[in-house]
C-alpha cells in the first residue's frame, strides 16, 4: 500500500482490471436541426478590465444555435480576463438563456514578455467552447495569432454544428485544440547551445516557445493556456516547471555543458543516454560538489576549515584556467573572422576542432594542464541510463559531454558560470568569485530515490521532492497499469516516458499513446486516467507535479567530511 501522503494520488492496479468509464464525460452530438440566429439582448456583465490598458467592450452579438448553444462575441480584449472567466462571469445570463454549450469569440491582444521585442503588440483571436455540467463543466479552445477566421465563417460553421465548431476552426488555423480534460501533447522546440542542444517542452523565451499538439495542429503553449487557465494550471498561473532534454555533443571537453551554480534554481537530471563512442563502457560523467578525496586531504591539513581552503584552492585554479582560455577564445575569435564565420553563435564541432588543432601545442598543453588542474577540485558521478542526479541551488555542477538526460527544474533563467572549457556567448564573463562564495563547499551526493510501492505490478519511486515540485518515476510491466487522478487546484501533471511502449486513458475512452521521449501536460481539472504498458519491455516514464506551496529550509554546512558524505538529499 501507498504511504498516506495527500501528495500522492495514484494507485497501481492489477493486469488486465476493466477500467470504469463514465460515460457522463462524452459530448452527446444531437443531431443537425435548423438555426435561426438571432440578435438577442446583451448580457448583464461588467466590462472586464485590461492590464495591459486596452479597453475592452461587452459582447458585440450573440447567437443561439442547436443543443442549447449559444455564441458570443467579445473585441477589443487585452490578455485578461481569460476568455475561461468571462465565460464564468456570464453564469446568471446563461442560466437565464439556458444554454447548455456557450461558444466565446474574442479578438484580443498583448505583449509577449519573453520576445526579443518586448513590446511589440500582437493580436490574436481564441474560440473557447464552455460545455457547462457538473463539477466546472468542460473547456475546449483554439487559439490564433497572427492569421484569424472570419466571423462569417465562424457563423455558418456554427450554424452547421455547433459541437464541431472548435475542431472546424483548428483544422483551418492548424492550430492545436486545447481542453481541460484531455491531456495536452508537448512539442520539442530545440534550442542551439555552444556544447549541444536544448530540447524545450515547456520553454518560453525569445529563443524558443514550446508549443501544444493534437490532430489539427501546433499552438504556442503560451497561448494554448491562456485560453482557460485556470482547470489548465491553476488559479495563479504559475510558471511550468521547466521540462527540457540536455543533449550534449560526444566531443569530450567541447560537449561539456557550463560549470554552474544557481542560486534559487533546483534541478534534477534522468539519463536518457549515454553516447557508446564517448563513452564505450556505458557509463557518462557529471561533474558536481568537491572532490571526497581532495577534500580528505584539505581536512589534513586545515581542519574544520577544510571547506573554506578548498574553495579558495578551487577558486585560484578557476583563475588560472581563465587567463589562459581568454588567450584561447581570443586566436579563435580571430580564426573565425578570418573565414568570415559569426563569432557570436555556436561553432561547429568539426570547425572548433580544425581551428583548435591549429593553435600553438605549448598553449593547448597549459589548456589542458589548468583544466585538470580545476578538475582535481571537483566531484565525478558516473552517470548510466535512468540514474538520477538531483542539484539544488548552491551546487556546483557540468554535465560532461555525450550524456544526453530529460531535466525538470524550477522555471527561473538564473546562473552563475564558475568556468566553461570555450567561450560563454551569453555573457561576456565568468562569475568566478560569486559561484564559488556561494556554492556549498562539500561533496556531492548521489540521490536514493525513495521507493513508495513496488509490486509484481509495478514501482513507483520518488526521485525528488523540492520545494517548487516532485518528480515520481513510474515502472510498469507488459499490460500493468496504474491508476491516478489530479487533484485540481495548481496541481496539473508533466508526464515524460522514458522508455517502453503505452497508453494514457480517459474514463469516456480516450486514449493517448506513450513512446520514449514524447511528453504530456495533464490538466490540473482532468480527474481520473489511467496509464498501461503495452509493450513487451513495459512502460517507464515521469511524473512531476508541482507543490501547493512551496517553502525554503537552510542547511548548516559546517560539517566534517564524513557528516557531509552521511547525509542524504
Ligand atoms: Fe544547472
Amino acid at each position: 500500500m501507498l504511504p498516506r501522503n495527500p501528495c500522492i494520488s495514484h494507485r497501481l492496479i492489477l493486469r488486465g482490471r476493466p477500467f470504469r468509464i463514465d460515460p457522463s464525460k462524452s459530448i452527446s452530438h444531437a443531431p443537425l436541426s435548423i438555426i435561426t440566429a438571432t440578435r438577442i439582448g446583451e448580457p448583464r456583465m461588467a466590462s472586464p478590465s485590461s492590464k495591459s490598458g486596452l479597453s475592452a467592450s461587452p459582447p458585440t452579438f450573440s447567437v443561439k444555435g442547436a443543443h442549447n448553444s449559444l455564441l458570443l462575441e467579445m473585441t477589443g480584449l487585452g490578455q485578461q480576463p481569460a476568455s475561461g472567466r468571462l465565460l464564468r462571469g456570464l453564469t446568471p445570463y446563461l442560466d437565464e438563456q439556458g444554454a447548455a454549450h456557450v461558444f466565446l469569440l474574442t479578438e484580443r491582444k498583448r505583449r509577449e514578455p519573453w520576445a526579443e521585442d518586448p513590446k511589440t503588440v500582437v493580436a490574436y483571436q481564441e474560440l473557447v467552447h464552455w460545455e457547462r455540467g457538473k463539477a466546472g463543466g468542460i473547456y475546449r479552445g483554439v487559439c490564433a495569432k497572427g492569421n484569424s477566421l472570419k466571423r462569417n465563417d465562424i457563423l455558418q460553421a456554427f450554424e452547421y454544428e455547433p459541437l464541431d465548431l472548435i475542431e472546424w476552426a483548428a483544422r483551418r488555423l492548424e492550430a492545436a485544440v486545447v481542453s481541460s480534460h484531455t491531456p495536452l501533447s508537448l512539442d520539442i522546440q530545440y534550442v542551439e547551445k555552444p556544447w549541444g542542444r536544448e530540447g524545450w517542452y515547456t520553454g518560453i523565451e525569445a529563443r524558443g516557445v514550446s508549443r501544444v499538439r493534437s490532430a489539427s495542429g501546433t499552438t504556442e503553449l503560451p497561448y494554448a493556456l491562456g485560453m482557460f487557465p485556470v482547470p489548465l494550471i491553476g488559479e495563479r498561473e504559475d510558471p511550468l516547471i521547466l521540462l527540457k532534454t540536455l543533449e550534449p555533443l560526444p566531443e569530450p571537453v567541447y560537449g561539456d555543458l557550463y560549470l554552474e551554480v544557481h542560486r534559487e534554481k533546483w534541478e534534477t537530471y534522468v539519463v536518457l543516454d549515454v553516447d557508446p563512442e564517448a563513452w564505450p563502457e556505458g557509463q557518462g560523467c557529471l561533474r558536481a560538489g568537491l572532490d571526497a578525496e581532495k577534500a580528505r586531504e584539505f581536512e589534513k591539513e586545515f581542519g574544520r576549515d577544510w571547506p573554506d581552503k578548498m574553495a579558495e584552492g578551487l577558486k585560484a585554479a578557476i583563475l588560472g584556467y581563465e587567463t589562459i582560455r581568454r588567450e584561447i577564445d581570443g586566436l579563435l575569435d580571430q580564426a573565425l573572422e578570418e573565414r568570415g564565420e559569426d563569432t557570436t553563435r555556436p561553432v561547429a564541432p568539426e570547425l572548433h576542432m580544425t581551428l583548435l588543432s591549429a593553435l600553438p601545442e605549448n598553449l593547448r598543453d597549459r589548456e589542458a594542464q589548468a583544466r585538470s588542474e580545476v578538475e582535481s577540485f571537483l566531484g565525478r558521478t558516473t552517470l548510466r541510463p535512468g540514474d538520477v542526479a538531483v542539484l539544488p541551488p548552491g551546487v556546483l555542477h557540468s554535465l560532461q559531454h555525450g550524456v544526453r538526460v530529460i531535466e525538470f527544474q524550477t522555471p527561473t533563467y538564473e546562473r552563475l558560470i564558475a568556468m566553461f572549457a570555450q567561450k560563454v556567448l551569453t555573457q561576456p564573463h565568468w562569475d568566478v568569485d560569486e559561484a564559488v562564495a556561494l556554492m556549498e563547499k562539500a561533496p556531492y551526493i548521489p540521490p536514493q530515490p525513495q521507493v513508495l510501492e513496488e509490486s509484481g505490478e509495478g514501482r513507483v519511486e520518488r526521485i525528488v521532492d523540492f520545494p517548487q515540485f516532485q518528480v515520481d518515476r513510474v515502472q510498469l510491466p507488459l499490460n500493468s497499469a496504474l491508476a491516478g487522478r489530479t487533484e485540481g487546484q495548481n496541481r496539473y501533471l508533466l508526464l515524460f516516458v522514458t522508455k517502453g511502449k503505452g497508453e494514457l486513458l480517459l474514463p469516456d475512452g480516450e486514449t493517448h499513446f506513450l513512446e520514449p521521449d514524447m511528453a504530456y501536460l495533464v490538466p490540473a481539472c482532468l480527474g481520473d486516467y489511467r496509464v498501461e504498458a503495452i509493450s513487451a519491455q513495459g512502460l517507464t516514464f515521469l511524473r512531476a507535479v508541482p507543490a501547493l506551496s512551496p517553502f525554503g529550509e537552510q542547511e548548516d554546512t559546517s560539517m566534517t567530511v564524513d557528516e557531509v558524505l552521511e547525509r542524504t538529499w
